[in-house]
């Protein structure tokens, strides 16, 4: 097996030829730079392992590899000679004015520092239902970020994802007053933050769609039957309670607030089995 590699731009692509019995079979890969705004985060470093794996450079990016996107300090040098920029950061804080000032002050320098390096595709998570949900201060400051996106005139890809599993227990403190969560019985399709990064990894290494790709677990459950599962699992003994004006991070939902509008791609893992997965892992 020979392996040639050239430079096309700024994507190093690379033949990998295999003799076969009647021919030689050529599959052509593109070896891309991606950097990873938030590389450091739940969903970036899986992202990063998978992306690696498949031969990329992955970079992580974030204040514990000296990259802030909130003053702009290492941007150009992490972002020079990458073609895809992937923003999966977060917010340290949810309260309304520092939330909203983080996504919008980050996504604003991120898209300035990518167009000035040459960056062809703008990937970022957002949440499923974010438009819909425009009591959640949190989720407006992820409208705000996509809007920043769209109009930036840099091909991008959104990726909404529902909630991860592993942010149950912080739903869960949220909705809790006392020993009593209350949460509303409305439908939730939750995924593990495994396929979430399985997903955007995907489309980072596709085309910009210039659109919203939707991603969503396999079940669907009633969000206080998931709490009480989850609690359940880990011996909490809160009691979960169907309250169907208790909010959801400051915000009333409705049925089917939280799941994908359209056909959404789906995660494999199930809840159970998640649950069963040793607590490093999860
Ligand atoms: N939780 C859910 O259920 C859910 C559902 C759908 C979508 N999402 C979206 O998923 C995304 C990722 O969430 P996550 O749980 O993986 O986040 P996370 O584990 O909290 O990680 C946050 C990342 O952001 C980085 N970061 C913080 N401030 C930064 C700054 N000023 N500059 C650059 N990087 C900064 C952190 O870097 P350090 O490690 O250096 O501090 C860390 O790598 C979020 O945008 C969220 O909206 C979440």
């Amino acid at each position: 097996m020979t392996d040639v590699m050239a430079t096309r731009g700024r994507t190093r692509v690379c033949w990998l030829v295999v003799p076969t019995e009647s021919a030689r079979t050529v599959l052509h890969v593109g070896i891309m730079k991606l950097v990873i705004i938030g590389g450091t985060g739940l969903i970036g470093s899986k992202l990063v392992t998978r992306l690696t794996e498949q031969g990329h450079e992955a970079v992580p990016a974030s204040p514990n590899t000296g990259v802030n996107t909130l003053t702009g300090e290492g941007l150009a040098d992490a972002l020079q000679g990458a073609s895809v920029v992937v923003d999966v950061s977060n917010s340290p804080s949810f309260e309304e004015t520092a939330v909203m000032e983080f996504f919008t002050t980050s996504t604003r320098n991120l898209l300035e520092y990518a167009a000035a390096a040459g960056v062809r595709h703008y990937v970022a998570l957002s949440v499923v239902g974010t438009e819909r949900i425009t009591d959640s201060p949190y989720l407006r400051a992820k409208s705000a970020q996509e809007r920043l996106i769209t109009r930036a005139g840099i091909p991008y890809s959104i990726v909404h994802a529902t909630q991860f599993f592993e942010f149950i227990m912080r739903i869960a403190d949220e909705a809790t007053d006392g020993t009593t969560v209350r949460l509303p019985p409305v439908l939730i399709q939750p995924m593990a933050a495994d396929d979430v990064a399985t997903a955007v990894a995907k489309v980072a290494v596709g085309p910009p769609v210039n659109g919203t790709v939707e991603v969503a677990g396999p079940q669907v459950f009633r969000f206080d039957e998931l709490i009480r599962q989850g609690l359940a699992a880990r011996n909490d003994g809160r009691t979960v309670v169907a309250d169907p004006h208790a909010q959801y991070f400051g915000a009333e939902l409705s049925e089917r607030s939280l799941i994908p509008a359209g056909d959404a791609r789906r995660g494999n893992i199930r809840f159970e089995e998640w649950l069963n997965q040793p607590v490093l892992q999860r």
